[in-house]
């Protein structure tokens, strides 16, 4: 038996429920109708209409309950129709109707109760507007829970209750999200313009607002991105293996939790208000620590606000094994405030400190300073330096790309390993996830259009911890995919986290391919898109859409001397083991593992360094193998190079395009 589930009897229906259900819901379920007013299907009860009363008996005792706000927590029976019910409830129809006597709300509610009379409670506070404001409360919930805003609210008492802004007045910082209007349920607040001029206003509203209602009530249980923000996958990252440690080694550290979500919310996070990227988002995964004294610095002693930390910043504070709160909140503080971006510098300095520990470098080249993984005065230093225009920091700051080169060419470094080190392609820095053991990842990576940052295919969630591309197919259809419907939604200014990060309560009924692409928001987007441009679009054009973007970057990355298979090519770090020490840790949860069941060569008696050479060859053919299908995917050659055939389905082939990659058609092997 689920002790979870209690049985409720209904006016002799019955039904079983979770325990903590509201009983309206109940009633619902059974297909019982009882009037509301207060109650909002997306909104939290407030039980102040009391209207949708019912009688329940537990225990021999009657008693008269609001039903939208009662949790049934046992055994009970219901009646939604006794003459108690009945009776009270006509009063408060007729109440109502004396009141708002021409709201059509009120007066259908009215209906519903058996209450006529309009007269009968007729008073000094009859309003005959039919758009009168009923005190529903809607609008106050609506903006306080959807979009996290405090802007309308309920002003006096008694008969004076009504509803205002602060102190009567506009409030500036009404974002005009029109939240409040659409859960109004008589028309009182009205919406006089619509600045964006949509095609269709209402189904972007009507979509908006089951975004709106997700966030409100199924973050908390899903992602905790209003709470926390996307600092709530550092946790996750270690537990499954993917956040980067020491230059991308390992993918998981026992000083994880010092820096962890629960750390940061516990510790630092300090303004327990909306902060998105815009007023008015309803995720607002945005996080701030008040009154952070600064150690270093120019501002040493001071108490400043600092935006953030989120994920990335956490990652990049592991990736260097800078495990401490304090050092990631002033960390993230200085960047910001110097303008460096936390994953270059955080990635570039943990291939500095890996350097640095294997002999590459010493303190001669770090005027200095000892770079073990950890040091964290010392890379803090390095970031002041780098700000200041002075010593080894300004070489730091030149990035993974420029400091292999260098240090090849000055110090007769292992060219070999520091290309198989250096987290960089096409001369960017990876992300902070160690995507060693996720194929689609690697190449995610890598085929992204500006080189190995995670906004274009960040397929590592959905490969490893949701396990939704399991098959070599699903993960080559993804890298073709996603990298579409990414670049497709952020051309047209809808944000990724609101995508996946927060899924529809159905969305583990679909098979996981096709609850990757999360179909309830697809469809909320697509239907953005329609309101606003008045014709629909399905998913065959969103894809045609967005690959003519996709391809017309790949050809202008070309036509700067780029775009081509070679620059495709990640550091071996970001496909397997490049050291003794990175194999040992992972050998029989990954290697061995994979050498017997994939490669089919029995590890048994083999040293290391023969295992490792095995491996890599393997993994390096399946990372070679799934660019082929992503480029065959995309129309492109076995060189990268988008077909001039594709450029025509598209309708893209332009003369000045075909210009700079017809001598590129050739499909070359690449080994
Ligand atoms: S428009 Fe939005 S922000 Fe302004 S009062 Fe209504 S719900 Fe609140
Ligand atoms: S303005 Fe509308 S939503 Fe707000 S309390 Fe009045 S009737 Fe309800
Ligand atoms: S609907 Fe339950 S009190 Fe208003």
């Amino acid at each position: 038996m689920d002790t979870n589930k209690i049985k409720v009897i209904i006016d002799d229906k019955e039904v079983e429920v979770v325990r903590d259900t509201f009983l309206l819901k109940a009633i619902q379920a059974v297909g019982i109708h009882v009037p509301t007013l207060c109650h909002h299907k997306d909104l939290t009860p407030s039980g102040t209409c009391r209207l949708c009363i019912v009688e329940v008996e537990n225990g021999g005792e009657m008693k008269l309950v609001t039903s939208c706000n009662y949790p049934v927590r046992e055994e009970m029976k219901v009646y939604t129709q006794s003459d108690r019910v009945m009776k009270h409830r006509k009063l408060l129809g007729e109440m109502y109707l004396g009141r708002w006597p021409n709201v059509p709300a009120v007066q259908d509610i009215a209906k519903r109760c058996g209450a006529t009379d309009k007269e009968k409670f007729r008073s000094e506070l009859t309003d005959e507007n039919p758009k009168a404001c009923i005190l529903c409360g809607h609008c106050v919930r609506a903006c306080d829970e959807f979009i996290q805003e405090r802007i309308l609210d309920y002003a006096g008492r008694g008969i004076k209750r009504h509803l205002t802004m602060p102190f009567g007045e506009v409030d500036p910082h009404c974002i005009g999200c029109t939240s409040c209007a659409y859960t109004c349920p008589t028309g009182a607040i009205e919406i006089i313009d619509d600045i964006n001029h949509p095609d269709n206003p209402k189904l972007i509203r009507d979509y908006g607002m089951r975004i709106n209602a997700e966030m409100a009530t199924l973050d908390k249980s899903q992602n905790r991105m209003r709470e926390v923000g996307t600092a709530t996958i550092v946790e996750v990252m270690d537990a499954y293996d993917l956040l980067p440690v020491h230059n991308f080694k390992f993918g998981c550290h026992p000083d994880t939790p010092k820096i962890d979500s629960a750390v940061l919310k516990a510790k630092y996070f300090t303004q327990n208000h909306p902060d998105g990227c815009w007023k008015g988002c309803s995720m607002a995964c945005s996080k701030a620590v008040d009154g952070f004294e600064l150690k270093t610095g120019p501002y040493e002693g001071q108490k400043v606000i600092v935006d953030g930390p989120e994920y990335e910043n956490a990652g990049a504070c592991a990736n260097m094994g800078c495990f401490d709160g304090d050092f990631v909140v002033e960390w993230n503080f200085y960047c910001d405030t110097y303008g460096v971006d936390t994953i270059s510098f955080g990635t570039t300095m943990a291939f500095v400190m890996e350097c640095y520990e294997n002999g590459v470098i010493d303190k001669n080249v770090t005027d200095g300073k000892a770079l073990n993984f950890g040091a964290m005065d010392e890379a803090m230093e390095c970031l002041h330096e780098m700000a200041r225009g002075e010593g080894f920091g300004v070489e730091v700051g030149q990035g993974v790309r420029w400091l292999k080169n260098k240090w090849i060419k000055e110090l007769s470094a292992d060219a070999d390993f520091l290309q198989d080190i250096g987290m960089e392609a096409k001369g960017l820095e990876y992300s902070e996830y160690m995507c060693k053991e996720s194929l689609a990842q690697q190449a995610g990576y890598t085929l992204a259009v500006k080189g190995p940052q995670h906004d274009e295919a960040w397929l590592i969630f959905m490969d490893m911890v949701n396990n939704q591309i399991p098959s070599f197919e699903d993960k080559a259809e993804a890298l073709y995919y996603y990298p579409l419907w990414r670049t497709w939604f952020s051309l047209h200014g809808l944000c990724k986290l609101i995508w996946n990060d927060v899924v529809p309560a159905d969305n583990k009924t679909y098979k996981p391919q096709i609850a990757a692409k999360v179909p309830g928001h697809m469809e909320d987007f697509f239907k953005f898109y329609e309101g606003m441009f008045g014709e629909p679009i399905d998913e065959k054009s969103m894809l045609d859409q967005s690959a003519r973007v996709h391809n017309l970057e790949r050809i202008m990355i070309r036509m700067l001397g780029y775009g081509t298979r070679k620059e495709d090519i990640p550091p071996y770090r970001a496909v397997g083991p490049v050291t003794e020490e990175e194999y040992e840790s992972r050998a029989e949860k990954y290697y061995d593992k994979q050498m017997k069941e994939n490669i089919g060569i029995d590890p048994e008696g083999k040293t290391t360094q023969e295992k490792m050479k095995i491996v890599r060859k393997y993994r390096t053919e399946q990372y070679n193998k799934v660019v082929d299908a992503a480029y065959d995917r995309r129309g492109w050659n076995r060189n990268g190079v988008p077909k001039i055939d594709r450029l025509k389905e598209l309708g893209i082939d332009l003369p000045e395009l075909v210009e700079i990659i017809k001598d590129d058609q050739e499909s070359r092997t690449f080994k």
